[in-house]
């Protein structure tokens, strides 16, 4: 999605603006503008396509300034275009933006500008009245300018505002959409996320709803939306910086794969003791207020939603709850019933994903209590939630999702465990299975890596393949699911995911000679139904590679291959049989030839709508 960077200091802003929007480059973008304040001018250059269209610009010594602000735009309102790439200049020539988010009333303010006050529109973005309205209200103190066109706009923004004729600061302002700054020794800092930062501070100032922040080269002042001045104190971010690049493999997503094991294990270290007791101390509600709980509502996007899937009968299981599971767009328009009783739980791996920071909304309204697993920490989920339970995944850069998945996943499991221990609906003796069960699927996750050659060969004889279907049952649906949106995502093989019961309710159309199919298996008590639908695809001429736990003998009779995974506990299944979903559809794509880290059309944090 789009990032802001801002600088004003000693240094050169081009490069430390350009630095830190190479930083966010995994969040996908496809244009990218900087404006920079020297000798009484504004300088703006933008460009569509890559940061280095942009660079090239403005490599020349002209350019060199000491304050100034860049974006980089992933296209919601206009076409990615140079014309609605940020910053935009307003009507006058005296103020540039950069905006993240939505301006929900930008048509009316559009006509307002147009009617009232004759400016001409340059761009098609909602965001361009934003500069328009701060130079109206511009006299001499940008803040006070910022301040007062802020009151006129609804919607989620985070916007920093520079002009030629308040050349020593950078002013901005957030509602709903993420900010920061900080200060280094070379001058102080601003962006929309904390990667563009970390080069150059790691204690960062957090910019809450309605705040404005005024940078210059030695400052950062925090205001209240009157411009009283706030007290505030910094965050000490302590993600390591070598971690958030790719340390020696060809993309992130591979990296990340391969950092699943760590990834559990972070998030089991320190929530268990040597007895398999949880240690849960960042859930504080007590066993009355969960008594009260009737109902758990799961909310979240995309993998975090497959999360959920693989959750409810866990959580439903151990602390003998209802759980639903609601897609975060579909929850929070669909007048949901939500009361004091209702707990939900939202995941999210960016902590940012605007669906699902308005479907927690939405329940507070209600009454609910919120308790959210987030990767990102001080994310504006992480606020708004009652409780939080990080799932220690570290940073993901990759556009597609993998180790925040399993990492999801671990962390429901020690939820629903939880939940159950103070309900007294699970016993510690059950609890200390599961909890076994979790300390040993990282070994069983890295033999699954192991297995990479076998998993490449399986893509290579598949990889040109044009649909590929995914069944399963049980907890098998959400692999199913999620393995399909791994193959889509990254490959843009067209796939589908449906519950291998279901398939005889009309999917079963679809099936002649060589239609492609992952059978996934791995839950016991669902065996026997799942060998029936194979061999009614099988009737039908489909190939089908099966996934089991190994062991199994009957499949490799029907199926035309058997991938196993290492035998484990149902329960465990759907985090061990991810990950060769995960590799299968890598190196599909690798063959493919796709842009594996930032698919088309895709973005790391959806914070738009
Ligand atoms: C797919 C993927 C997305 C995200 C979804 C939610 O690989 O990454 O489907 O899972 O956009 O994002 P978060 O978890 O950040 O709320």
């Amino acid at each position: 999605m789009c990032g802001i960077v801002g600088y004003a200091g000693s240094g050169s802003a081009k490069e430390m603006i350009l630095s830190g929007l190479n930083a966010l480059k995994y969040r996908g973008y496809d244009s990218a503008g900087i404006a920079l304040v020297r000798k009484g001018k504004l300088l703006v250059r933008k460009e569509s396509g890559k940061l280095e269209a942009l660079e090239a610009k403005v490599g020349g010594a002209e350019f060199d300034a000491p304050l100034g602000i860049g974006h980089t735009r992933w296209a919601t309102h206009g076409a990615p275009t140079r014309e609605n790439a940020h910053p935009h200049v307003s009507f006058d020539g005296r103020v540039a933006i950069v905006h993240n988010g939505i301006i929900e009333n930008f048509m009316e303010l559009k006509a307002e500008l147009a009617q009232k006050h004759g400016i001409r529109f340059v761009s098609e973005t909602d965001s361009e009245v934003i500069a328009h309205l701060i130079a109206l209200y511009f006299e001499d103190d940008l803040a006070e300018a910022v301040r007062k066109a802020a009151k006129r706009m609804h919607g989620a923004y985070a916007v920093a505002a520079v002009s030629a004729d308040d050349a020593e600061r950078i002013v901005a302002i957030r509602k709903d959409a993420p900010l920061i700054a900080g200060l280094c020794g070379e001058g102080g800092l601003l962006a929309s996320d904390i990667p563009a930062l970390l080069k150059y501070t790691r204690d960062v100032y957090l910019i809450e709803n309605d705040e404005i922040v005024i940078v210059t080269k030695d400052s950062v002042q925090i205001f209240d939306e009157e411009l009283t001045r706030l007290n505030r104190t910094k965050t000490h971010i302590d993600w390591d910086a070598v971690a958030a690049e790719r340390g020696g493999y060809e993309h992130f997503m591979m990296k990340e794969i391969h950092e699943q094991p760590t990834g559990i294990k972070e998030t089991l270290r320190h929530r268990v003791d040597a007895k398999k007791e949880l240690l849960l101390d960042d859930l504080a509600f007590t066993k009355e207020e969960l008594d009260a709980v009737d109902r758990i509502y799961i909310v979240a996007c995309g993998t975090a939603s497959h999360a959920g899937l693989v959750g409810k009968p866990v959580i439903e299981k151990y602390a003998r709850i209802p759980v639903e599971v609601d897609l975060s767009s579909e929850f929070r328009y669909r007048n949901p019933i939500v009361t004091e009783h209702t707990l939900v739980l939202a995941i999210s791996q960016s902590g940012e994903t605007s669906d699902t920071i308005e479907a927690i909304r939405e329940a507070k309204r209600r009454g609910a209590k919120v308790l959210s697993v987030v990767n990102v920490k001080g994310s504006s989920i992480a606020r708004e939630s009652d409780h939080v339970f990080y799932s220690a995944a570290g940073p993901e850069i990759a556009v597609a999702s993998t180790k925040a998945y399993t990492t999801q996943i671990v962390s429901l499991y020690l939820i629903a465990l939880h939940m159950g221990r103070l309900r007294g609906t699970v016993s510690a003796a059950d609890c200390k299975k599961l909890v076994e069960a979790l300390e040993q699927t990282p070994a069983l996750v890295e033999k699954v890596i192991k297995d990479e050659k076998r998993i490449r060969k399986l893509a290579k004889e598949h990889y040109k393949k044009e649909k590929i279907f995914f069944v399963g049952r049980g907890a098998d649906v959400a692999t199913a699911q999620e393995a399909s949106l791994k193959l889509k995502e990254i490959t843009y093989i067209n796939s589908f995911a449906i519950a291998a019961g279901e398939l005889k309710h009309g999917t079963i159309a679809l099936i002649t000679r060589n239609v492609f199919f992952f059978a996934v298996a791995t839950q016991s008590y669902l065996y026997e139904k799942m060998l029936s639908n194979i061999e009614e695809m099988k009737a039908r001429k489909a190939e089908i590679v099966a996934v089991v736990k190994e062991g199994d003998k009957r499949v490799k009779e029907i199926a035309d291959e058997v991938f196993a995974i290492p035998d484990c506990g149902d329960e465990i299944a759907p985090i061990v049989a991810v990950v060769f979903f995960q590799l299968f559809a890598y190196h599909v794509a690798k063959l493919r030839g796709r842009d594996i880290d930032q698919p088309r059309n895709l973005a790391k944090s959806v914070t738009v709508e």
